[in-house]
Protein backbone atom coordinates (compact mmCIF):
# COMPACT_ATOMS: atom_id res chain seq x y z
CA UNK A 1 0.00 0.00 0.00
CA UNK A 2 1.12 3.33 -0.27
CA UNK A 3 1.02 5.35 2.68
CA UNK A 4 2.80 8.17 4.23
CA UNK A 5 5.76 8.56 6.57
CA UNK A 6 8.69 10.64 8.54
CA UNK A 7 11.71 10.28 6.72
CA UNK A 8 15.23 11.03 7.61
CA UNK A 9 16.91 11.29 4.38
CA UNK A 10 20.50 11.75 5.88
CA UNK A 11 22.06 12.31 8.97
CA UNK A 12 21.48 15.79 10.31
CA UNK A 13 19.09 17.02 8.04
CA UNK A 14 15.26 17.64 9.31
CA UNK A 15 12.55 14.69 9.14
CA UNK A 16 11.04 15.38 5.55
CA UNK A 17 7.19 13.40 4.99
CA UNK A 18 7.41 11.22 2.01
CA UNK A 19 5.19 8.98 0.47
CA UNK A 20 6.21 4.99 1.27
CA UNK A 21 5.48 1.94 -0.09
CA UNK A 22 4.28 -0.30 2.41
CA UNK A 23 4.66 -4.58 1.87
CA UNK A 24 1.82 -6.35 2.78
CA UNK A 25 2.18 -9.09 6.12
CA UNK A 26 4.35 -12.21 4.90
CA UNK A 27 4.94 -15.06 6.77
CA UNK A 28 5.04 -14.63 10.90
CA UNK A 29 3.90 -10.70 10.14
CA UNK A 30 0.71 -8.23 10.73
CA UNK A 31 -0.02 -5.09 9.94
CA UNK A 32 -1.09 -2.15 11.99
CA UNK A 33 -2.80 0.77 11.66
CA UNK A 34 -1.28 3.42 14.34
CA UNK A 35 -3.04 5.42 16.72
CA UNK A 36 0.36 7.17 17.84
CA UNK A 37 3.99 7.02 18.17
CA UNK A 38 6.20 8.60 20.87
CA UNK A 39 9.11 10.63 19.97
CA UNK A 40 12.27 8.74 21.60
CA UNK A 41 15.67 10.46 21.83
CA UNK A 42 16.93 7.50 20.56
CA UNK A 43 15.39 7.98 17.04
CA UNK A 44 17.34 11.39 17.60
CA UNK A 45 20.76 9.60 18.02
CA UNK A 46 20.42 8.28 14.79
CA UNK A 47 19.17 11.61 13.55
CA UNK A 48 22.89 13.01 15.12
CA UNK A 49 24.82 9.93 13.85
CA UNK A 50 25.40 9.47 17.49
CA UNK A 51 23.74 5.97 17.10
CA UNK A 52 25.22 3.78 13.52
CA UNK A 53 23.10 3.62 10.78
CA UNK A 54 23.82 1.23 8.32
CA UNK A 55 22.04 3.24 5.24
CA UNK A 56 19.26 5.52 5.06
CA UNK A 57 16.36 7.09 4.05
CA UNK A 58 15.26 5.85 8.00
CA UNK A 59 11.53 5.10 8.22
CA UNK A 60 11.99 6.40 11.98
CA UNK A 61 9.86 5.57 15.37
CA UNK A 62 9.83 2.95 17.53
CA UNK A 63 6.89 3.45 20.46
CA UNK A 64 3.69 2.58 18.78
CA UNK A 65 0.18 1.44 19.83
CA UNK A 66 -3.07 0.47 17.54
CA UNK A 67 -5.25 -1.88 15.57
CA UNK A 68 -4.45 -5.46 13.50
CA UNK A 69 -5.48 -4.89 10.16
CA UNK A 70 -4.06 -7.36 8.47
CA UNK A 71 -1.94 -10.69 9.18
CA UNK A 72 0.41 -12.81 7.65
CA UNK A 73 0.24 -16.89 7.22
CA UNK A 74 1.65 -18.40 10.42
CA UNK A 75 0.98 -15.77 13.25
CA UNK A 76 -0.45 -17.27 16.21
CA UNK A 77 -2.57 -15.54 18.65
CA UNK A 78 -3.58 -12.05 16.91
CA UNK A 79 -6.44 -11.43 14.83
CA UNK A 80 -7.77 -8.24 12.86
CA UNK A 81 -9.23 -5.87 15.03
CA UNK A 82 -6.39 -6.67 18.00
CA UNK A 83 -5.89 -3.68 19.58
CA UNK A 84 -1.71 -3.98 19.90
CA UNK A 85 1.41 -2.62 21.82
CA UNK A 86 4.79 -2.40 19.44
CA UNK A 87 7.89 -3.24 21.77
CA UNK A 88 10.85 -1.76 20.42
CA UNK A 89 12.72 -4.89 20.89
CA UNK A 90 11.70 -8.21 19.35
CA UNK A 91 10.84 -11.29 21.64
CA UNK A 92 10.58 -14.71 19.64
CA UNK A 93 9.84 -16.59 22.80
CA UNK A 94 12.23 -19.41 21.94
CA UNK A 95 15.60 -18.27 21.59
CA UNK A 96 17.84 -18.92 24.52
CA UNK A 97 17.45 -15.63 26.37
CA UNK A 98 13.95 -15.52 25.70
CA UNK A 99 13.68 -19.15 27.22
CA UNK A 100 15.55 -17.96 30.05
CA UNK A 101 13.28 -14.97 30.99
CA UNK A 102 15.11 -12.08 29.37
CA UNK A 103 13.41 -11.34 26.62
CA UNK A 104 14.41 -7.93 26.39
CA UNK A 105 17.85 -9.71 24.81
CA UNK A 106 15.96 -11.80 22.26
CA UNK A 107 18.95 -13.12 19.74
CA UNK A 108 16.29 -11.44 17.16
CA UNK A 109 17.58 -8.20 18.55
CA UNK A 110 20.75 -8.78 16.40
CA UNK A 111 19.12 -7.25 13.28
CA UNK A 112 17.20 -4.42 15.77
CA UNK A 113 19.05 -1.84 12.98
CA UNK A 114 19.47 -3.63 9.75
CA UNK A 115 15.92 -2.94 8.56
CA UNK A 116 15.73 -6.39 7.56
CA UNK A 117 12.99 -8.80 8.16
CA UNK A 118 12.85 -11.12 10.45
CA UNK A 119 10.87 -13.30 8.29
CA UNK A 120 13.31 -13.42 5.29
CA UNK A 121 15.58 -10.52 5.72
CA UNK A 122 13.83 -8.36 3.37
CA UNK A 123 12.72 -5.06 3.40
CA UNK A 124 9.19 -4.20 4.06
CA UNK A 125 9.07 -0.52 3.95
CA UNK A 126 10.50 1.04 0.89
CA UNK A 127 10.22 4.43 -1.11
CA UNK A 128 8.14 4.74 -4.04
CA UNK A 129 10.33 3.66 -6.48
CA UNK A 130 11.77 0.76 -4.74
CA UNK A 131 14.59 1.79 -2.50
CA UNK A 132 14.76 0.22 0.81
CA UNK A 133 13.50 1.99 4.15
CA UNK A 134 15.77 1.80 7.29
CA UNK A 135 12.68 0.45 9.75
CA UNK A 136 13.83 1.72 13.08
CA UNK A 137 13.87 -1.20 15.21
CA UNK A 138 12.13 -3.31 12.70
CA UNK A 139 9.07 -0.88 13.69
CA UNK A 140 8.89 2.38 11.87
CA UNK A 141 6.26 4.38 13.59
CA UNK A 142 6.22 7.35 12.05
CA UNK A 143 3.89 6.13 9.10
CA UNK A 144 -0.10 5.76 10.17
CA UNK A 145 0.65 2.09 9.39
CA UNK A 146 3.46 -0.89 9.82
CA UNK A 147 3.99 -4.08 8.80
CA UNK A 148 6.19 -5.65 11.46
CA UNK A 149 7.06 -9.54 12.95
CA UNK A 150 4.73 -10.91 15.43
CA UNK A 151 7.80 -10.83 18.15
CA UNK A 152 7.22 -7.21 18.02
CA UNK A 153 3.86 -7.26 18.56
CA UNK A 154 2.10 -7.23 22.19
CA UNK A 155 -1.61 -7.56 22.36
CA UNK A 156 -3.75 -5.29 25.01
CA UNK A 157 -7.30 -4.95 26.29
CA UNK A 158 -9.33 -2.79 23.81
CA UNK A 159 -10.68 -0.53 26.59
CA UNK A 160 -6.87 0.79 27.28
CA UNK A 161 -6.50 4.38 25.28
CA UNK A 162 -4.26 3.69 22.80
CA UNK A 163 -2.37 7.03 22.77
CA UNK A 164 -1.18 6.07 26.63
CA UNK A 165 -0.61 2.60 25.74
CA UNK A 166 1.71 3.59 22.67
CA UNK A 167 4.37 4.67 25.59
CA UNK A 168 4.47 1.44 26.40
CA UNK A 169 6.38 0.40 23.70
CA UNK A 170 9.92 2.21 24.77
CA UNK A 171 9.83 5.02 27.39
CA UNK A 172 7.74 3.68 30.11
CA UNK A 173 8.57 0.20 30.01
CA UNK A 174 12.37 1.42 29.58
CA UNK A 175 11.95 4.09 32.83
CA UNK A 176 9.64 2.24 34.86
CA UNK A 177 11.71 -1.10 34.70
CA UNK A 178 15.27 0.67 35.29
CA UNK A 179 13.85 1.68 38.30
CA UNK A 180 11.91 -1.39 39.38
CA UNK A 181 13.35 -4.30 37.69
CA UNK A 182 16.67 -4.33 37.12
CA UNK A 183 17.17 -1.60 39.53
CA UNK A 184 15.33 -3.47 42.53
CA UNK A 185 14.08 -0.24 44.07
CA UNK A 186 13.06 -1.31 47.82
CA UNK A 187 10.57 0.16 50.14
CA UNK A 188 13.21 2.87 52.25
CA UNK A 189 15.44 3.66 49.49
CA UNK A 190 16.95 6.64 48.06
CA UNK A 191 16.95 6.98 44.30
CA UNK A 192 18.25 9.58 42.20
CA UNK A 193 17.33 9.39 38.74
CA UNK A 194 19.33 12.10 36.43
CA UNK A 195 17.65 13.49 33.68
CA UNK A 196 14.01 13.91 33.48
CA UNK A 197 12.71 12.87 29.76
CA UNK A 198 10.20 10.61 28.37
CA UNK A 199 12.18 7.58 29.89
CA UNK A 200 13.66 9.25 33.45
CA UNK A 201 10.43 10.80 34.38
CA UNK A 202 9.02 7.18 34.58
CA UNK A 203 11.79 6.00 36.35
CA UNK A 204 10.80 8.73 38.86
CA UNK A 205 7.27 7.34 38.67
CA UNK A 206 8.36 3.42 38.82
CA UNK A 207 10.67 4.34 42.23
CA UNK A 208 7.89 5.86 43.80
CA UNK A 209 5.48 2.88 43.25
CA UNK A 210 8.12 0.85 44.79
CA UNK A 211 8.63 2.71 47.91
CA UNK A 212 11.76 5.08 47.62
CA UNK A 213 11.62 7.17 50.57
CA UNK A 214 13.51 10.06 48.61
CA UNK A 215 13.11 9.67 44.61
CA UNK A 216 15.78 12.66 43.64
CA UNK A 217 15.38 13.92 40.39
CA UNK A 218 18.34 15.38 38.75
CA UNK A 219 17.52 17.96 35.70
CA UNK A 220 18.72 21.25 35.06
CA UNK A 221 15.58 22.28 33.53
CA UNK A 222 13.26 23.81 35.83
CA UNK A 223 9.82 22.42 33.45
CA UNK A 224 11.40 19.24 33.85
CA UNK A 225 12.07 19.51 37.89
CA UNK A 226 8.74 20.88 38.09
CA UNK A 227 7.01 17.75 36.53
CA UNK A 228 9.28 15.31 38.58
CA UNK A 229 7.60 16.57 41.77
CA UNK A 230 4.31 15.83 39.97
CA UNK A 231 5.09 12.81 39.27
CA UNK A 232 6.62 11.61 42.36
CA UNK A 233 10.12 12.86 43.12
CA UNK A 234 10.60 14.24 46.40
CA UNK A 235 13.64 16.23 45.67
CA UNK A 236 14.74 17.89 42.65
CA UNK A 237 18.60 19.45 41.55
CA UNK A 238 20.46 20.91 38.66
CA UNK A 239 22.94 18.82 38.29
CA UNK A 240 24.43 15.48 39.95
CA UNK A 241 27.31 18.01 41.73
CA UNK A 242 24.41 19.44 43.76
CA UNK A 243 22.60 16.67 44.51
CA UNK A 244 25.99 14.97 46.01
CA UNK A 245 26.11 18.21 48.10
CA UNK A 246 22.48 17.79 49.64
CA UNK A 247 22.71 13.63 49.62
CA UNK A 248 24.64 13.00 52.42
CA UNK A 249 22.40 14.83 55.12
CA UNK A 250 19.46 13.83 53.25
CA UNK A 251 20.31 10.37 54.08
CA UNK A 252 22.75 10.12 57.35
CA UNK A 253 25.71 9.79 54.81
CA UNK A 254 23.91 6.37 53.19
CA UNK A 255 23.97 8.58 50.06
CA UNK A 256 21.54 6.43 46.76
CA UNK A 257 21.20 2.84 46.95
CA UNK A 258 20.19 3.30 43.02
CA UNK A 259 21.04 5.38 40.47
CA UNK A 260 19.49 5.62 37.35
CA UNK A 261 21.24 7.33 33.83
CA UNK A 262 18.35 8.68 31.85
CA UNK A 263 20.07 11.80 29.94
CA UNK A 264 19.63 12.74 26.34
CA UNK A 265 22.90 11.11 25.61
CA UNK A 266 25.39 9.67 28.04
CA UNK A 267 29.09 10.72 28.57
CA UNK A 268 31.59 8.87 30.04
CA UNK A 269 32.58 11.53 32.92
CA UNK A 270 28.63 10.50 33.97
CA UNK A 271 29.41 7.54 35.37
CA UNK A 272 32.15 8.41 38.26
CA UNK A 273 29.90 11.16 38.99
CA UNK A 274 26.89 8.66 39.33
CA UNK A 275 29.08 6.18 41.12
CA UNK A 276 30.02 9.17 43.62
CA UNK A 277 26.06 9.80 44.45
CA UNK A 278 25.65 5.71 45.02
CA UNK A 279 25.60 3.79 48.46
CA UNK A 280 27.76 1.14 49.47
CA UNK A 281 26.69 -1.92 47.82
CA UNK A 282 24.18 0.29 45.58
CA UNK A 283 23.87 0.63 41.48
CA UNK A 284 24.42 2.95 39.05
CA UNK A 285 21.92 1.97 36.02
CA UNK A 286 23.29 3.00 32.52
CA UNK A 287 19.84 3.36 30.57
CA UNK A 288 20.78 6.57 28.66
CA UNK A 289 22.66 5.46 25.18
CA UNK A 290 26.04 7.32 24.65
CA UNK A 291 27.67 8.02 20.86
CA UNK A 292 28.44 4.70 19.74
CA UNK A 293 32.29 6.03 19.57
CA UNK A 294 32.39 6.09 23.39
CA UNK A 295 34.97 4.20 24.84
CA UNK A 296 36.51 6.25 27.70
CA UNK A 297 35.21 5.86 31.20
CA UNK A 298 37.51 7.13 34.12
CA UNK A 299 36.70 5.48 37.30
CA UNK A 300 37.61 5.38 40.76
CA UNK A 301 38.33 1.20 40.96
CA UNK A 302 39.46 1.82 44.50
CA UNK A 303 35.77 2.92 45.35
CA UNK A 304 33.91 0.76 42.90
CA UNK A 305 35.98 -2.70 44.92
CA UNK A 306 35.45 -1.26 48.41
CA UNK A 307 32.60 -0.19 48.45
CA UNK A 308 31.13 -2.97 46.58
CA UNK A 309 29.54 -0.37 43.71
CA UNK A 310 27.59 -2.17 40.52
CA UNK A 311 27.57 -0.42 37.13
CA UNK A 312 24.73 -1.98 34.93
CA UNK A 313 23.71 -1.38 31.71
CA UNK A 314 20.06 -1.92 30.80
CA UNK A 315 17.44 -2.53 27.71
CA UNK A 316 14.09 -1.94 28.20
CA UNK A 317 14.37 -1.80 31.78
CA UNK A 318 15.96 -5.33 32.07
CA UNK A 319 12.63 -6.50 31.79
CA UNK A 320 10.10 -8.09 28.97
CA UNK A 321 7.99 -6.70 27.38
CA UNK A 322 5.53 -9.44 27.34
CA UNK A 323 5.02 -9.28 30.90
CA UNK A 324 6.25 -5.44 31.30
CA UNK A 325 3.74 -3.99 29.01
CA UNK A 326 0.55 -6.16 30.58
CA UNK A 327 1.59 -5.83 33.87
CA UNK A 328 2.33 -1.72 33.49
CA UNK A 329 -1.14 -1.31 32.32
CA UNK A 330 -2.77 -3.17 35.05
CA UNK A 331 -0.57 -0.53 37.31
CA UNK A 332 -2.31 1.81 35.11
CA UNK A 333 -5.67 0.93 35.65
CA UNK A 334 -5.44 1.05 39.62
CA UNK A 335 -3.82 4.57 39.06
CA UNK A 336 -0.32 4.30 39.71
CA UNK A 337 0.87 4.77 36.84
CA UNK A 338 0.43 8.09 34.77
CA UNK A 339 0.08 7.75 31.26
CA UNK A 340 -1.82 10.49 29.66
CA UNK A 341 -0.19 13.29 31.50
CA UNK A 342 3.53 12.68 29.94
CA UNK A 343 2.01 12.95 26.67
CA UNK A 344 2.28 16.64 24.40
CA UNK A 345 0.65 15.80 21.04
CA UNK A 346 1.55 17.00 17.28
CA UNK A 347 0.23 15.99 14.37
CA UNK A 348 2.73 13.89 12.07
CA UNK A 349 3.73 16.95 9.90
CA UNK A 350 4.81 18.86 12.93
CA UNK A 351 7.07 16.14 13.67
CA UNK A 352 10.48 18.34 13.81
CA UNK A 353 8.87 20.82 16.07
CA UNK A 354 8.56 17.61 18.46
CA UNK A 355 12.14 17.03 17.99
CA UNK A 356 12.44 20.38 19.14
CA UNK A 357 10.49 20.82 21.78
CA UNK A 358 12.33 18.03 23.04
CA UNK A 359 15.46 19.54 22.65
CA UNK A 360 15.01 22.52 24.61
CA UNK A 361 13.33 20.88 27.26
CA UNK A 362 9.76 21.68 26.37
CA UNK A 363 7.69 17.88 26.50
CA UNK A 364 8.05 15.20 28.66
CA UNK A 365 6.88 13.05 25.59
CA UNK A 366 6.38 14.60 22.31
CA UNK A 367 3.99 11.58 20.52
CA UNK A 368 2.51 11.99 16.98
CA UNK A 369 -1.28 11.20 16.89
CA UNK A 370 -2.94 9.66 13.92
CA UNK A 371 -6.66 10.73 12.82
CA UNK A 372 -8.69 9.24 10.11
CA UNK A 373 -6.89 12.14 7.10
CA UNK A 374 -3.74 9.81 8.05
CA UNK A 375 -5.08 6.64 7.08
N1 LIG B 1 18.40 1.44 27.22
C1 LIG B 1 17.20 1.49 26.66
O1 LIG B 1 16.51 0.49 26.54
C2 LIG B 1 16.67 2.81 26.20
C3 LIG B 1 15.36 2.93 25.75
C4 LIG B 1 14.88 4.20 25.40
C5 LIG B 1 15.70 5.30 25.45
N2 LIG B 1 16.99 5.14 25.86
C6 LIG B 1 17.89 6.28 25.98
O2 LIG B 1 17.54 6.97 27.17
C7 LIG B 1 17.97 8.34 27.06
C8 LIG B 1 16.83 9.26 27.43
O3 LIG B 1 15.83 9.23 26.44
P1 LIG B 1 14.59 10.23 26.51
O4 LIG B 1 13.72 9.92 25.36
O5 LIG B 1 14.02 10.26 27.88
O6 LIG B 1 15.35 11.63 26.24
P2 LIG B 1 14.84 13.14 26.49
O7 LIG B 1 15.59 14.02 25.57
O8 LIG B 1 13.35 13.19 26.50
O9 LIG B 1 15.31 13.45 28.01
C9 LIG B 1 16.64 13.64 28.39
C10 LIG B 1 16.65 14.57 29.61
O10 LIG B 1 17.98 14.61 30.14
C11 LIG B 1 18.23 15.94 30.59
N3 LIG B 1 19.68 16.09 30.68
C12 LIG B 1 20.60 16.19 29.67
N4 LIG B 1 21.84 16.26 30.19
C13 LIG B 1 21.72 16.19 31.54
C14 LIG B 1 22.64 16.19 32.63
N5 LIG B 1 23.97 16.27 32.41
N6 LIG B 1 22.16 16.10 33.88
C15 LIG B 1 20.84 16.00 34.10
N7 LIG B 1 19.92 15.98 33.12
C16 LIG B 1 20.36 16.08 31.87
C17 LIG B 1 17.54 16.81 29.56
O11 LIG B 1 17.27 18.10 30.09
C18 LIG B 1 16.26 16.02 29.31
O12 LIG B 1 15.23 16.41 30.20
C19 LIG B 1 18.48 8.48 25.61
O13 LIG B 1 19.88 8.30 25.60
C20 LIG B 1 17.80 7.33 24.90
O14 LIG B 1 18.48 6.94 23.73
C21 LIG B 1 17.48 3.93 26.23
ZN1 LIG C 1 13.02 4.54 22.73
ZN1 LIG D 1 14.08 -14.67 21.37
Amino acid sequence: MLTKAAILPEIGAEWEIQEIELGDPIVGEVQVRLAASGLCHSDEHMATGASPVPFLPLLGGHEGAGVVTKVGPGVRGIEEGDHVVLAFTPACGTCRPCASGLQNLCDEGAGLMTGRSIADGSFRAKTPDGKPLLQMCLLGTFAPYVTVNQASVVKIEKDIPLEAAALLGCGVSTGWGSATAIGRTRPGDTVVVVGIGGVGINAVQGAAAAGARYVVAVDPVAFKQKKALEFGATHVFDSMADAQAALPDLTWGRLAELVVLTVGEVEGHHIQEALSLTAKGGQVVVTAVAHHATNEVNLNLFELTLLQKRVQGAIFGGVSPRTQIPSLLEQYRVGNLKLEELVTPYRLEDINQGWQDMRDGKNLRGVIRYTEADY
